[in-house]
């Protein structure tokens, strides 16, 4: 099976949300601690998970940094469930959970400083101009995707072991930051 050929086994399950292009695949606790590390969010920016499922990685970011999150996802189920807890935990002036579609033309990231993603590489090619306009725009914003990489950006930084792919813009200036022990790379 190719790469760009993954899907997990039970991605024909029946009543797939229109527009799904990914199934809902969580992030393993640990990803969601080790892509809240690799993003270095403060506690005034905020971060969006396109395809955010049951919120978790926006959860662990509140909880490790109080920054703000907002999560998007297609399944109006799953939002429904993030909006639940939201409400019953009191998080909703920091947390906020839509129903949306990243793969529409004007999407615009809500604003936020950070970006993440766990998708799959058919879907990378789909949205890797969007991000790259993104990070150019605005020299302090950051992306980290989850498990496979975009097939014509350089990521700054990879965690091989969490296959986790950190991407800015700064740093393709050489402002790697004083963070050498992320064993930075050139970028772009
Ligand atoms: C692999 S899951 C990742 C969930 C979460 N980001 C995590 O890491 O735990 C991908 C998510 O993308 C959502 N999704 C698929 N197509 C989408 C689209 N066009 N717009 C928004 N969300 C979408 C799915 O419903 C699913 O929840």
């Amino acid at each position: 099976m190719m790469e760009d050929d993954w899907m997990p086994p039970y991605f024909n399950e029946p009543d797939a949300p229109k527009d799904q292009l990914v199934p809902f695949v969580p992030s393993t606790n640990l990803t969601a601690e080790k892509v809240v590390e690799l993003l270095k969010i403060k506690e005034d920016e905020s971060i969006i998970d396109l395809g955010c499922g049951d919120g978790r990685i926006l959860f662990k970011a509140l909880e490790m940094k109080n920054c703000s999150g907002v999560g998007i996802d297609i399944n109006k189920d799953l939002i429904d469930e993030c909006n639940k807890k939201v409400i019953n935990e009191k998080l909703n002036d920091k947390l906020k959970f839509y129903v949306d579609d990243f793969s529409r033309d004007n999407f615009d990231f809500y604003n936020c400083d950070c970006v993440c993603f766990y998708l799959v590489p058919k879907i990378l090619k789909m949205i890797e101009n969007k991000i790259k306009n993104y990070i150019k725009e605005d020299k302090n914003r950051r992306v980290v995707s989850i498990r496979f990489p975009f097939r014509n950006l350089i990521p700054t930084y990879i965690d091989e072991t969490m296959k986790l792919y950190y991407y800015d813009y700064a740093s393709k200036d050489g402002k790697y930051g004083k963070d050498d022990y992320l064993n930075l790379l050139p970028a772009f």
